[in-house]
Formats: C-alpha cells, structure tokens, sequence
C-alpha cells in the first residue's frame, strides 16, 4: 500500500484552547429560548476535552514530544487506486458530459448496488436498502432526528459518545463486553456497536441471536454500528443481518473512514430494511428517506467516485491491507501493556485497545501519563461510567515509527505502573526527564513526526465538535 513519511523538519505550532468556542462580552440577548436538550448535555465532550488538556500541557512543557494514543484519526494515505478515481471524477467535473450536479439523495446507484454486492451479498439486503451518506456519524444523527427526543434509548456502557444517553447497558470484562439483557430494561431504541468503540469487543453470533431476540420480544429497534467490521479477525458476524430475524428489528450504519482513510473524505451508509416497521406499520425507511432528502443533499459525488473505486478488486485489497497495517500496530501496544502486566482488552478485531487500571481514576489516570509520559491517551469514564478505571489507547502511524516509541511508552509505562501500586513514585520533572532521555535514544525522524501530526491535529481544531470522531 502506499505509505509517505512526512517530511522532517519541525513545524511551528499552534496551540489553541479549543474545548468551548470563544464567547463574547455583550449584555444583548435575543429572545430565542434555547433548546432544554443542549442546556442538559454536559459541558465538555470527550475529545475536545482531551484536546484542551494536551494543548495544555504543550504550554507547559513546549518541548514536549507528545504521543498521541488518544483521538483515533487515520494517519495512512489513501491507496492510490482509490485517489486515481477520485481525480478522475474531480477532472470530469470541468466538463461538459462529465459535469453533475446535486445527485440522489440515497446515493448514486451504483454505490448503493456495490455495498450491496460486496457487504451484505446473500443477506437478502438491496440495494434500494442502502443510504449513502457523509459518514457513520452525521448518520447516526439522522436517525436521532428520525426517532425524535421521546424515545427512550439504551447504549453499551462504555460506548462512543456520540450516541444520546439514557439507558446504559454496563459491558465489562466480567460479562465479556456483552450486557446481561436479562437487567436491561425495554427501551425503543438499542445502540448497539460491534466492533465496541472503544473496548474493542466484537459480539458472537451467538450474542448478536440473543440480542436480535431481545429487541424482538420487546419491539425495540437496534441502531448497529459497524464502523469497524473490516477489522473482525474471528468469526464474529460483521452485518447484524447474518443474524436471522434482523431485518426486521434494525438499522445497520458503516463508513469507509477506518477502512480507507475517509475520515476526511468522507462516505458511509447505513442500511433501513424494508421489512423494519414502526408500531404502526409504517416502513421506518420511508421516514428516514424523508428526513434524508430534507436534511441531506447527498454525498459529495467524488467521494462517491472513491467509495465505488474502494469496492473495486483492487480497492478491497487495498482497504484489506490498511486494516491490516493498523492491526499490526495495535499489536505492537498490546504488546507494550502486556509485557508491562496490564491486562489488555479488545485489539483482536478492531484498532485499538482497552487496557485495565483497577482501582484507578480515569481523568487522574490520564493526567499522570501525559504528565510523566507525554502520552495522550482516552480516559475510560469519558465513554460512560462503566469505562471508569480504564483507558483507551489506539495508535495510527507508520510501524517503524511506532517500534521506537514502544520503547519510551515501556520505560514511562513501568513507572506509572509502579506509582500505581505505590512503590518509589518518581517526580514530574524525573519522568520528563526519563521521557527526553529515552526520546534522545529515538532517531530525530520519528520525533518530527508525532510533533508533526500533533501540531496538525490542534491547528485543525476551531470548534468543540471539530475533534470528536
Ligand atoms: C464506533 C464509531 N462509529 C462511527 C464513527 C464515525 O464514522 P464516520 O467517520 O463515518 O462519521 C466512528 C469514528 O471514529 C466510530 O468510532
């Protein structure tokens, strides 16, 4: 797969407060009431909270070389097989026959027929299933907007944040990341995201049969994320609609993102069964059609172009060996942590992974690394109160690059470890010096380059939601 090295040389960096907007003196207020469901969201979202602490630290220490193990953006450029159709589109666009304009809301048909073909082939999914859109998560708030502020939703605990809140559902290493249902009570709506984001747990086919059964005996409907269905490794099912019976209880959304570095790009989909009803009878897919043409006017037809170039021979391949890349570097920290005693979770069929600090408080958890580590991690009880005493680590960037910083996370890693149990706690000035140290060890390349895409990712961050992924 293709693969650049940024180039060296450091650049300046600009480092904002980006966790609330700046606000302006005036005593004018309009007579506009403000959404009661905005006043009751907590102040601060996860990722850009993580943000202002790192940009924080930079103040503090501007020498720092920050690792980032926290936001999990894509770092790998996109195969070229994948760019070539996109320029070509772009291209035709300067033309007259090449030229268009808005298209389908749904998606351009062929798109549609190919995630068909290539995802769900044998699951009884058409096309005309199929919506395409600007990525899982503008999705994902679509259909929050299709359900409206009554229904009552149930989500994992811990799980991304970008779900609403209502009824958690505590996924731990004692239930093997999977709820007890027999104590979640009924909701209307399941969230439900396998691969797990962020404990990287995907559910068995048999945990997939008992869930599709208990949104049927409760007539609730699941909301399936399967971002990450490319990363599953075992034979966990990667569409909720091998499940027999799913077709009628859920909602599938999907994106390239994570598959073939649209995160900037952005594609995804999301699936609405024909056969999926309200209590009424009503096709849910024809509400969700409506909200789409009124809230959407379709996905950018380059990346379109991209997305169809993905589904391509070549570009299933190439999105194979990106998951693959990732994968081999999620090996690499899970090796880190588990040679250091930490028991480590998830990893096996998603990129990244969920490491276990008992007793532990996440955000001061959080604060000691980065402290005496330069190391920007995730807390755990930022996804929900079952995620307290746990951190999030996923890394994208090249494997070489990432062996070297193996190193240094081992020596700070070791002694946040032994602080944990007590023994000799080193001082914040010894551990940033333990962490020059070992950086001096590391060929200057590699510390340009974190430097280089830390510095990237504040500079791109104006806004609350900007960072949130
Ligand atoms: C579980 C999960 N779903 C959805 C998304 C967002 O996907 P997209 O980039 O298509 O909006 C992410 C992004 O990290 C994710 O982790």
């Amino acid at each position: 797969m293709t693969s650049h090295r940024r180039p060296a040389g450091r650049v300046s960096v600009d480092i904002r407060c980006v966790s609330s907007p700046p606000t302006v003196d005036t005593s004018y207020k309009t007579n506009v009431p403000r959404n009661a469901n905005m006043a009751k969201l907590q102040a601060g979202y996860l990722f850009p909270e993580i943000a202002r602490r790192r940009a924080a630290h930079l103040l503090k220490y501007p020498d720092a070389k920050i690792i980032s193990l926290g936001i999990g953006d894509t770092t790998e450029p996109i195969p070229n097989v994948i760019t070539n159709a996109m320029a070509e589109r772009a291209h035709a666009l300067s033309t007259i026959d090449g030229y268009s304009g808005y298209g389908a809301e749904q998606g351009e048909k062929k798109v549609r027929a190919a995630i068909a073909a290539t995802y769900y082939a044998d699951l009884g999914i058409e096309d005309s299933d199929i919506f395409v859109s600007d990525g899982a998560k503008c999705d994902i708030s679509r259909l929050q907007v299709l359900f409206g502020s009554n229904v009552i939703i149930a989500v994992q605990d811990p799980s991304d944040p970008k779900y609403g809140n209502i009824e958690y559902m505590r996924c731990s290493p004692e239930n093997g990341f999977f709820p007890d249902l027999s104590t979640v009570p009924r909701t209307d709506i399941i969230f439900f995201c396998s691969p797990n984001n962020p404990t990287g747990a995907a559910a068995s086919r048999d945990q997939l049969n008992k869930l599709v059964k208990f949104a049927k005996d409760n007539g609730s409907i699941i909301v399936h994320d399967s971002a990450y269905a490319m990363y599953i490794s075992d034979d966990s099912p990667k569409s909720i609609f091998e499940i027999p019976g799913a077709k009628e209880v859920a909602i599938e959304t999907a994106s390239f993102s994570k598959y073939a570095g649209f995160t900037g790009v952005r594609l995804g989909w999301t699936v609405v069964p024909k056969e999926l009803l309200f209590s009424d009878g009503h096709p849910v897919a024809k509400d969700f059609n409506r909200i789409v043409c009124t809230c959407f006017n379709g996905a950018s037809n380059i990346a379109q172009a991209g997305g169809l170039a993905c589904l391509s021979p070549e570009g299933l391949k190439a999105m194979h060996d990106v998951v693959g890349f990732y994968k081999e570097n999620t090996e690499i920290i899970v090796d880190t942590f588990t040679s250091l005693g930490f028991n480590v979770y998830g990893a096996k069929n998603a990129p990244y992974l969920w490491v276990h600090f008992p007793g532990r408080n996440s955000w001061d958890l959080f604060a000691e690394i980065l402290e005496k580590a330069n190391v920007v991690t995730t807390p755990g009880s930022g996804f929900g109160p079952g995620g307290e005493g746990f951190m999030c680590a996923e890394r994208y960037t090249a494997t070489e690059d990432l062996l070297k910083l193996s190193g240094r996370l081992q020596l700070i890693m070791a002694q946040v470890n032994k602080a944990a149990s007590n023994v000799c706690e080193p001082t914040s000035e010894e551990m940033q010096d333990a962490a020059f140290q070992s950086d001096e060890e590391e060929d200057e390349d590699v510390d340009e380059t974190v430097f280089d895409q830390d510095s990237d990712s504040s500079q791109n961050s104006d806004h609350d939601d900007d960072d949130a992924k």
